[in-house]
């Protein structure tokens, strides 16, 4: 393998560790962080999702609690249960796992939250700040991914970033972030016209567009760092949007599927709620 591999595991490790110090910090003053996290359904992807944060949490000394509700609720029950979460004292953060069933409405879910317990960044306020370029909650998934680049010490100022994806949840909050590190950002999705010219122009490649192994050895730039956002499971097995085994001959960093950016969403989760936390602190 040609490029030099960008471990999510041994990140996460080091940044839980220090989350760990600001917990116990946290319970000095007789704060413990809360995370409260609605999973409307029983999608199998969303389950393992949350039972994953459930873990980590765990791990780390901070309180959850999931609300798990059957997926014919009502659109008043979950925000019932979304402003039950703003009003406890207790509760730091609050996470609506998503997707959600289609009859709900998840854009006013969201904005019900409030702002600073949105640990998610998918708060209009969090997401209109991000595209300011103000103080905000950053959306966990792409501020793993930036964290992985800058951890590595790999420059993004004046360099050529493609964004391979639209979504709220990475595409859209990854491109604003690279932006903000003065890199040059394109965003391609699914009617870019010559996606392989796009992407072969990238110093930077983010792949967020949840189609196993779509980015090919012949779309990547020779020495390209390419992060790879998917998790797709094929034959039982993760994978990622990228072909990991011939790409990795033609990057020069890479992200793996498992082990990569998946690993850091997580722990920047329970960065935001610790951070969520700190400032409820700061504020009693
Ligand atoms: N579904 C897939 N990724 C995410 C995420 O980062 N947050 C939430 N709430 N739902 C998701």
């Amino acid at each position: 393998m040609a490029a030099q591999l960008l471990d999510g595991r041994i990140l996460s490790a080091q940044v839980e560790q220090s989350i760990k110090t600001r917990v116990e910090a946290l319970a000095q003053k007789g704060c413990v962080p809360g995370l409260t996290v609605i999973l409307v359904g029983d999608d199998p992807a969303s389950q393992t999702y949350v039972s994953n944060k459930e873990k980590a949490c765990a791990r780390l000394g901070i309180r959850s609690r999931t609300l798990r509700m059957p997926k014919d609720i009502s659109q008043e029950t979950l925000e019932k249960a979304i402003l039950e979460a703003n009003e406890d004292p207790a509760v730091h953060g609050i996470l609506v796992q998503l997707p959600l069933p289609k009859h709900l409405d998840e854009s006013r879910a969201l904005a019900l939250i409030l702002p600073q317990k949105d640990v998610d960044g998918f708060h209009d306020v969090n997401m209109g700040r991000l595209a300011r370029g103000e103080e905000c909650v950053v959306a966990c998934t792409p501020k793993g991914a930036l964290y992985m680049l800058k951890s590595a010490g790999i420059p993004l100022e004046g360099k050529e970033a493609v964004v391979v994806g639209r979504s709220n949840i990475v595409g859209k909050p990854m491109a604003l972030l690279l932006l903000q590190e003065n890199a040059t950002v394109t965003i391609c999705h699914s009617r870019t016209r010559d996606l392989a010219a796009q992407t072969r122009r990238a110093d930077i490649l983010v792949a967020a567009i949840g189609k196993p192994r779509f980015i090919t050895a012949d779309m990547v730039k020779p020495g390209a760092v390419v992060v790879d956002v998917g998790i797709n499971r094929v034959d039982g097995k993760l994978c990622g949007d990228v072909d990991f085994d011939a790409v990795s001959q033609v990057a020069s960093f890479i992200t793996p599927v498992p082990g990569g950016v998946g690993k850091m969403t997580i722990a920047m989760l329970m960065d935001n709620t610790v951070s969520a936390a700190e400032r409820a602190a700061r504020q009693a």
